[in-house]
């Protein structure tokens, strides 16, 4: 496209079911903050859409477990959402959600034309329907046997366990996740989009016009056109969303996937009631969506599409998706709390927010998934920030304060190699723009890191400490040009970096530069007083990286505790391997939940000979745990101690698993002298 006149930058909405972890940050919001705050250095028109998805199944069944409203639910995280982003940085113009008025009846409005103008088809089908909980049923909420493999927890969606894509239908003996009840088949009634009718365009539209896209994203919109389009409902029996507005539809919504990118319009409503339009409906605003590789078909084929059967809408220039980053080799995985939660973070290393910015950038999927470690992290912060541009910054004014008193001192005479030095800022800012333009933020952001590696070349080649005794003029040209190359870094790390910017600020005495000053070898006045210099970044010590791998070790043993899976048969083993095992019965002298953990129970043995700690992961099953005060139990006793959550553990006590899954302690059918060996 020519030179858009605006942007119009949205990043995915987070479902409000949850705090938000690292790999939300790199692979989405950091990004797009990037994209954006350089954007608006340069002083383009452009806004920032942000917001959280608060309708679909999970939120109601997470409510239902907890015995809330689904709204409860939504307010609680919304809140915790917005408040880490803010905390992060991300600077969006406007943060809403999709429970709001405004978007509701954009998105009314929105499924009202489409229905007006003919663009859906409906359909009756038969679905699964929970007789006990008065609901249809998703498909990811029917559990039964894989028709292939005889895996007995597939969903309705997929078998996990041979990978076959499965319909409910091919379930057998399926039952629902909610209930767990045999579900009914009923009758009912949906509206689809027929994304078939709109085949030709997309391959015209993506295919063709668009080969620029990532190759990721370019991919897997092919491999979607090429097995051909299918009608997609839009449309679901649930009392949680938007109502569909149309005679005779009660008790049904909009599927949050259909509202939830119209959920960008609402925000920009929102936001700008009067102008929003200029946004949404001129064809010189350039529409970028920053979202995750899970988010691609609903952003490149379903919401295009939707918007073209609306007819007034434009469409994306580009959907720049990462692919995911993992955790020390694991999945980040919410439900095995296999995460780096940000609020956790901030509490844990308070004001190093650019820290892990620096790092989830540095090391962003940007083309494969990628792994965050604690020790990578560590190492862009002790030898990139501390070393580089911690150190650069920090050696410029020092030695200003030392013999220019806090002055920046003049330029002098310049050498060919002071020369050449300025001339690298330039070229430095294009390869930035180049990087950052292409949506190519790890490679913008080693570029502007390569503006510090050149002033701290600059300052170990010229040697201006060593100069001080005899050539004090040329300490002055060469203190004044690190100082210049300090100025435009504060207009190069900004997007990067916009608290340490800050601080950046307020040592060289300065406002905000623009991005076109990048590049200008006087941001600075000769004689101006300079701020008190201080360290941009602290080194991070082993201790503090040793504790959260730890932290990460505890979870993984919590883990395997919560899913040790005790039905499978085992192979025969000797009389004396058996022996080898030293089962006990002994009294509960104390029971409790373990905070933080609503698996874990804190169990007191009186093992005979005194008392010792058994975490078990039972605490579901026992919601009243004081209540097995007093009670024998039977426990390995010299299972190998360990530690979990930060406790030691000494022992493991014996339960079987009920048919629906609670746990049933064994004991002695009457009491018997605490310590008794069984055997
Ligand atoms: N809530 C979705 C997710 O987390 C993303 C929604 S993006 C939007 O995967 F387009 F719907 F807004
Ligand atoms: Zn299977």
């Amino acid at each position: 496209m020519n030179k858009p006149k605006r942007y119009l930058i949205t990043s995915a909405l987070p479902y409000a079911n949850g705090p938000i972890h690292i790999g939300h940050l790199a692979g989405v919001y950091v990004p797009a903050d990037i994209y954006v705050r350089y954007l608006r250095s340069k002083g383009e028109d452009v806004v920032f859409i942000g917001g959280s998805d608060e309708h679909g199944v999970p939120i109601t069944i997470k409510a239902r477990k907890e015995g809330v409203k689904p709204q409860d639910i939504v307010d609680k995280y919304h809140a915790v959402i917005k408040k880490s982003f803010e905390d992060f940085g991300i600077s969006f113009d406007i943060y809403s959600r999709t429970t709001s008025k405004i978007h509701h009846k954009t998105a009314s409005d929105f499924f009202k034309k489409l229905y007006d103008n003919g663009k859906f088809i409906k359909k009756t089908s038969e679905q699964y329907y929970d007789e006990e909980a008065h609901q249809f049923l998703a498909d990811r909420y029917i559990t039964g046997i894989c028709p292939h493999c005889g895996n007995e927890n597939a969903y309705g969606d997929q078998c996990e366990k041979c990978g076959s894509a499965l319909s409910p239908m091919e379930l057998i003996n399926p039952h629902s996740a909610i209930s767990g009840s045999m579900p009914s088949l009923r009758e009912t009634s949906h509206w689809y989009l027929p994304l078939n009718e709109y085949e030709d365009f997309f391959k015209e539209w993506i295919l063709q016009n668009h080969k620029d896209w990532k190759t990721n994203v370019y991919g897997q919109c092919k491999s979607w056109i090429d097995l051909g389009l299918q009608p997609r409902a839009v449309s679901r029996d649930l009392n949680w969303g938007v109502p569909v507005p149309v005679e005779g539809a009660q008790g049904k919504v909009l599927y949050v996937w259909f509202d939830a990118p119209i959920g960008y319009i609402s925000n920009t409503i929102e936001l700008c009631p009067d102008k929003w339009e200029k946004y949404w409906k001129d064809a010189e605003t350039k529409l970028v969506h920053f979202i995750g590789k899970d988010n691609i078909v609903f952003h490149c084929i379903v919401f295009p599409a939707m918007l073209k059967a609306h007819g007034e809408y434009i469409l994306p220039d580009n959907v720049p998706a990462n692919e995911f980053l993992n955790l020390e080799g694991d999945k980040l995985s919410t439900s095995r709390n296999w995460a780096v939660w940000l609020h956790e973070y901030l509490e844990e290393f308070k004001g190093k927010e650019d820290v892990l910015r620096y790092a989830l950038c540095a090391n962003a999927p940007e083309t494969k998934d990628n792994d965050f470690t604690w020790k990578d992290f560590q190492a862009r912060n002790n030898s990139e920030l501390v070393a580089i541009l911690g150190n650069f910054v920090n050696r410029a004014l020092v030695l200003t304060a030392k013999y220019f008193d806090n002055k920046v001192p003049a330029i002098n005479q310049t050498t060919a190699y002071d020369s050449e030095t300025l001339a690298e800022i330039p070229k430095i800012k294009q390869n930035i723009e180049e990087s950052i333009e292409a949506y190519r933020f790890r490679e913008a952001l080693k570029e502007t890191m390569s503006l510090a590696r050149l002033g701290n070349k600059y300052l170990a080649d010229t040697e201006p400490w060593k100069l001080a005794k005899t050539d004090m003029s040329r300490v002055s040209t060469i203190l004044s040009i690190s100082l210049q190359i300090c100025a435009n870094l504060t207009v190069a790390i900004e997007p990067f970096m916009p608290f340490t910017v800050q601080k950046l600020l307020k040592m060289l005495n300065i406002s905000q530069y623009k991005w076109d000053s990048f590049g200008k070898p006087d941001l600075l006045k000769t004689g101006e007083a300079l701020g008190k210099a201080e360290l941009l970044f602290d080194k991070i010590e082993d201790d503090a990286i040793a504790k959260q791998i730890q932290k990460l070790l505890d979870t993984k043993k919590a883990n395997e505790l919560n899913s040790y899976k005790p039905n499978a048969v085992k192979p025969n083993i000797a009389f004396a391997d058996f022996m080898k095992t030293d089962i006990r019965a002994g009294v509960v002298t104390d029971c409790k939940k373990v905070p933080k953990s609503d698996k874990l129970l804190q169990f007191t043995i009186n093992d005979g000979t005194g008392e010792r700690t058994i975490l078990s992961g039972i605490a579901q099953s026992y919601p009243s745990p004081e209540e097995l005060i007093g009670t024998q139990v039977c426990f390995v006793a010299n299972f190998e101690p360990r530690k979990i959550l930060g406790m030691m553990s000494e022992g493991m006590i014996l339960s079987v698993e009920d048919a629906d899954g609670k746990s049933v302690l064994i004991r002695p059918v009457r009491e018997v002298t605490n310590g008794t060996a069984i055997g």
